[in-house]
């Protein structure tokens, strides 16, 4: 191939591993040269250069620049030029692949050695870089930065299976990021699309609607659908700690006994009943967490003639209570003085906690909980809808992606919730995995923005285990995961190790820097430096779903993912309320409800 010599920027001094450092030539007096009419940039961190050998192009990233990429053993004999010529003349690439023809592929089979020519690339390289995707397998989020032309493409199978995540700070346009490469996925030719976005914010719900069905607590009805957690479908130590009281462990082992109890009794009501002893308090079996309230509640209230054991003693029911409506029965109280009426000796000492259970079922604001709709069950444990249709509700229906608005969540249950819904998503999905609807026919990809707020690293949660069984196994049963944070520190690294793709859009705070270079190929830890100074919707694409690490500038979608924060400024502009409304205020809170 014949080297123009416009293009010769520079000579390699010296190799190391596929560190390249290259002099620039004096004769390059413009970083900016035009050639063919067009502009370059020489020299601009994340943009590339060639090293041709013979019949094939070796192309390299650009990674420091000036008197940082001198290599050691020359810095003294560096150190007799001027300061101006040390920061122009000096650069490192790393090498990432190499071109036969019209085929770019990354890794090289050949090295380059001190001398040898080093050019600019021009379109027609970059095009060929770049290029190359199979268009029935990749989605387009944007384009190269450096190059704004050149489309920028994710291969779409790498980016599920070997799952992804976004990182930067609060505004560099994560969200914005997301949801474009969602629109891209859902504007594709993938009819069949199952993507689950859990949006701790609800702040999608306008930017995809048309792809989208979303479920809510308080839902709009016209808009949304009603998202229903179903209590019984919650592992035992998330059901418990959705209640504000603690037990000590007799009296958990008390009440979990209790528990599988009821599951084992309601699997006469499922149509298709499991094996008795392959259930646990973990299974989820809709049972009647009311009933069960009332009858633990009695053992502790019921008083008796004789101090006997309760199942032979009789007891002195004074008024008989309801368990629908959580009302206790009541009982001759206990003489003081150690006579007749006697206490049941064997009560749990647990009236405590059951207050504060009941409080919880009886609070509008977790009624998506304890009374989800066909899914609640009655005193006997029935239920008109199963967990069959919830999933069906979630994941069957004929659009690309399903959000579950989280933001009607109370923050002290977010985690646990989260971590049980998606834990729900996954075990259906593991159980289910030789069948059509299993994650291998079905790819599912799961988007959980905000990780941060549910995924606190070295926290022991059902959030945190979830995730990282996704993160290790997920793959195998077609589960991909995006995660999107502005704290990598606080996520767990196990779990960002996980992920083969990486987008790292600007990121001023140098902690969560250090996080990220620990992620990313050894090499292309100096690329890092430039994420301070990127644009806000611009970043770094890492990984395994791109063929080369690429400076990338996102597309804005049309309808922004938007926060619901209120607009302080123009809201403090209105005049103010009429004052009666406190009293209404007041009132609903007495009645727990919104309106
Ligand atoms: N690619 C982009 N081009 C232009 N503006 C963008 C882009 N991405 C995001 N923005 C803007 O930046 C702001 C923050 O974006 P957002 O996605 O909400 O950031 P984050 O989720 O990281 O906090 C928004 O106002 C958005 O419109
Ligand atoms: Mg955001």
């Amino acid at each position: 191939m014949k080297q123009k010599k416009e293009s010769l920027v520079g000579t390699i001094v010296s190799v190391n591993g596929n560190v390249i450092s290259v002099k620039m030539h004096d004769r390059v007096k413009s970083t900016m040269p035009i050639i063919d009419g067009l502009l370059y940039r020489i020299g601009q961190i994340g943009s590339f250069l060639r090293i041709p050998l013979g019949y094939i192009n070796l192309y390299g990233v650009v990674t420091k620049i000036g008197a940082d990429a001198i290599p050691e053993s020359l810095k003294e004999l560096a150190l007799g030029e001027d300061e101006r010529s040390l920061n122009t003349r000096w650069m490192s690439l790393v090498l990432i692949g190499e071109r036969i023809g019209r085929k770019f592929e990354r890794g090289v089979t050949q090295f380059p050695t001190a001398e040898d020519e080093v050019h600019l690339v021009t379109i027609e390289d970059l095009n060929v870089i770049y290029g190359g995707f199979d268009e029935s397998n990749s989605i387009t989020v944007g384009n190269i930065s450096v190059s704004e032309s050149l489309p920028a493409k994710m291969e779409l199978d790498k980016l599920v299976t070997r799952h992804c995540a976004i990182v930067g700070s609060t505004g560099s346009g994560k969200s914005n990021t997301v949801a474009i490469m969602l629109e891209a996925i859902s504007r594709g030719e993938f009819p069949s699309a199952r993507i689950l976005l859990i949006d701790p914010h609800g702040e999608y719900n306008e930017s995809l609607k048309e792809y989208s069905k979303v479920f809510k607590v308080n839902a709009d009805k016209q808009e949304q659908s009603e998202l229903y957690i179903p209590f019984w479908a919650l592992p035992f130590d998330e059901l418990m700690a959705s209640f504000p009281g603690a037990l000590n462990d007799q009296q958990r082992d008390y009440v979990r006994g209790k528990i599988l109890e009821k599951k084992i009794a309601a699997i006469e009501n499922l149509k298709i009943k499991p094996d008795v002893n392959s259930l646990t308090s973990d299974s989820p079996i809709p049972f009647s967490i009311k009933q069960l309230w009332f009858e633990l509640d009695d053992f502790e209230r019921q008083t008796f003639k004789e101090n006997r054991k309760p199942e032979t003693a009789a007891a002195m029911l004074k008024e008989k209570g309801n368990p629908a409506k959580l009302i206790s029965n009541t009982y001759e109280p206990a003489s003081p003085g150690g006579g007749s009426p006697f206490l049941n000796f064997q009560a749990k000492g647990i009236l405590g906690f059951l207050d504060g259970m009941k409080t919880r079922m009886l609070d509008q604001g977790y009624k998506f909980l304890y009374e989800p709709g066909d899914l609640n069950p009655d005193l006997d444990g029935n239920v008109k809808s199963d967990l069959d249709s919830l999933l069906c509700e979630w994941l069957g229906h004929d659009r690309p992606i399903t959000i579950l608005d989280l933001s009607g969540i109370p923050t002290d249950i977010m985690s646990s919730i989260s971590g049980s819904l998606l834990k729900i998503v996954y075990d259906a999905l593991f159980w289910g995995q030789n069948l059509p609807v299993g994650g291998r026919e079905q790819p599912l990809l799961l988007v959980l923005e905000e990780a941060h707020n549910y995924l606190k690293a070295g926290e022991d949660s059902i959030s945190s285990r979830t995730v990282q069984k996704i993160a290790k196994e997920g793959r195998k049963y077609g589960v991909g995961l995006l995660l999107v944070t502005q704290r990598p520190t606080e996520l767990d690294e196990t779990v960002l190790s996980q992920c083969g793709t990486l987008i790292a859009l600007r990121m001023t705070n140098k902690g969560d820097r250090g996080h990220v270079s620990a992620a990313v190929q050894d090499e292309l830890y100096d690329m890092v430096a430039l994420l301070p100074s990127l644009r806000t919707g611009e970043g770094l694409i890492m990984g395994e779903a791109v063929k080369i690490p690429s400076r990338v500038k996102f597309e804005q979608i049309s309808k922004a993912p938007k926060s619901t924060d209120p607009l302080v400024s123009r809201q403090w502009t209105k005049p103010k309320p009429d004052n009666k409304e406190y009293k209404t205020a007041v009132d609903y809170w007495r009645n727990q409800k919104f309106s």
